[in-house]
């Protein structure tokens, strides 16, 4: 039986990938945005944060239908990606078609698998530490109270160490989004050269913004923490 598979072929199925990888992540950035916009509410008190989770709950069948769709578009995205990374290193050829890209490698292109796994890494501690830990109990508890998840966080990121793990953590996220974005749409050929710089630049400032909505968290949990600021 023969392996070989023409180049068309070959071309049209990195292509589908390539589409797979940018539908799942878009939708990836979305729940990045979902997900960034409940942690915000941790400025506005204990019982407002707590309250977005319970909510999400308790619309049962639709909150799981919604997790298990994140699931698959995170293993759809990472796997394809990495059949992807090994198919370009293995071929050795550009399958950019804006020429203007071309040879510029930004540190966010080169550092791409690298904070792939990074982000990856980061995750399983994240869920660990947040959603499959109990919100009960010492970890939960704020001056003698119990606090549920809001507890939880703050006394987090109360630690320094942690809350410095985890900036670094939004940092490879950051790194990961601001090429990830722009290396899809460039890859399609969807847009000219003019509208793919745009859409670079667009890349950067989603990821600029996910990284300051994210990071005010521990920022603000430290500073209250060492201003003598109670959570
Ligand atoms: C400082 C930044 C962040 C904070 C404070 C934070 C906080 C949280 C908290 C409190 C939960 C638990 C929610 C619950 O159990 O109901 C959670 C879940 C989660 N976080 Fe984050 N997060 C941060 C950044 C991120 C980033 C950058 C990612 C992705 C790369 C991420 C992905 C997730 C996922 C996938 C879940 C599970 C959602 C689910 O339960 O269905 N988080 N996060």
């Amino acid at each position: 039986m023969s392996t070989n598979t023409s180049a068309p072929s070959r071309w049209t199925s990195s292509l589908a990938k390539e589409f797979a990888v940018g539908i799942t992540g878009i939708m990836l950035v979305l729940f990045l945005f979902v997900h960034m916009a409940g942690n915000l509410l941790i400025f506005a008190g204990a019982e407002t944060f707590n309250a977005y989770p319970e909510k999400l709950r308790s619309m049962g069948a639709l909150f799981w239908a919604a997790r298990i769709g994140l699931i698959a578009a995170f293993v759809i995205h990472m796997s394809l990606a990495a059949s992807l990374a090994k198919a370009s290193r293995k071929a050795r050829t550009n399958r950019y078609e804006s020429q203007q890209y071309v040879g510029r490698k930004s540190p966010a292109t080169r550092f791409m698998i690298l904070t792939g796994i990074i982000v990856l890494c980061y995750l399983i501690l994240h869920l660990w530490q947040f959603t499959l830990s109990s919100h009960e109990g010492a970890r939960a508890t704020l001056g003698g109270e119990e606090q549920g998840l809001y507890g939880v966080v703050w006394n987090t990121f109360a630690n320094p160490g942690w809350s410095l793990l985890y900036i670094f953590a939004l940092c490879a996220v950051a790194s990961h989004l601001s090429h990830a974005i722009a290396s899809v749409v460039v890859t399609l050929g969807v847009l000219s050269d003019k509208n793919t710089a745009k859409a670079d630049i667009a890349a950067r400032l989603i990821a600029l913004v996910l990284f300051v909505g994210f990071a005010s968290v521990p920022v603000y949990i430290l500073f209250k923490t060492f201003t003598g600021g109670a959570g």
